[in-house]
């Protein structure tokens, strides 16, 4: 696949001096200047940008040709049942879409076989060298292993990569969560009570939930 890029050995540091992993794909300072260059071509090739693969995913940037399959599951209730958002309409995704293609700390997850965007990983960067891990699905494709393999492969490349530590926050009752943390490796560190909330009651008082806290550490560390 000519349009596949290899990610590379070296750490990328920015300006807030956070090591990301994520955009240090081989050339891409060369792809920087191709796109300032030979602006139509530039973009072509950056949307082409992929993460890492697995035997029946790809992890890629968000483009915007992903509305369709983005919308699919950000308006589906179930899928959001345990995040602080709503579902979405037609609008709201493509203003999310757009944030999505933006950011370095979303994946998409592609079915190799159909090209369909099943989900996302988000990796997002934190102090100390770490990332916070968080995942969405859509609903068609649960339990059907995807979430596992792609987390299992953005895990070894952010080890691999220096990150010395990943975080991940859930609700004790969203057991999807939390069973898939456990099956990547994660240890329970805490259990807050009534830490956080997202939404109001009708008497305009907080609805408040528990958090479990998941971590997991770099084992190539010395
Ligand atoms: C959380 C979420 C990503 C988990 O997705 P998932 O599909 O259940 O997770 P997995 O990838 O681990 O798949 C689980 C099952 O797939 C099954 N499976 C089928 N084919 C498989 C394969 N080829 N390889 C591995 N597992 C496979 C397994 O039985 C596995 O269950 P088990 O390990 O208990 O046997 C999903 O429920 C979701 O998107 N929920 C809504 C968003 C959400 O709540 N996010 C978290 C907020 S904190």
């Amino acid at each position: 696949m000519e349009d596949i890029l290899v990610i590379s050995k070296a750490v990328h540091q920015d300006t807030s001096g956070a090591i990301s992993f994520l955009v240090t794909l081989c050339g891409f300072d060369d792809i920087m200047k191709k796109q300032s260059i030979e602006n139509e071509k530039g973009r072509r090739f950056m949307d082409k940008k992929i993460i890492a693969e697995t035997d029946r995913l790809i992890l890629r940037r968000y483009r915007a040709t992903d509305i369709q399959d983005l919308y699919e599951y950000l308006s589906n209730p179930k899928v959001l049942e345990y995040e602080p958002y709503k579902p979405m309409t037609m609008e709201e995704v493509k203003e999310n879409l757009e944030s999505r293609i933006a950011s370095d700390e979303m994946i998409a997850v592609e079915l190799k076989s159909t090209g369909k965007m099943i989900g996302n990983v988000y990796l997002g960067k934190c102090d100390c060298n770490s990332l916070e891990l968080g995942y969405v699905f859509n609903e068609d494709y649960w339990n059907l292993g995807y979430a596992r393999e792609s987390c299992e492969k953005l895990i070894e490349n952010a080890f691999e990569h220096g990150i010395h530590r990943i975080s991940a926050y859930c609700d004790p009752k969203n057991p999807n969560s939390w069973e898939l943390l456990e099956k990547l490796g994660f240890t329970r560190e805490g259990f807050l009570q009534k830490n956080v909330y997202f939404w109001k009651d009708g008497h305009d008082q907080p609805i408040w939930k528990d958090t479990y806290i998941y971590g997991l550490l770099n084992s190539k560390e010395n």
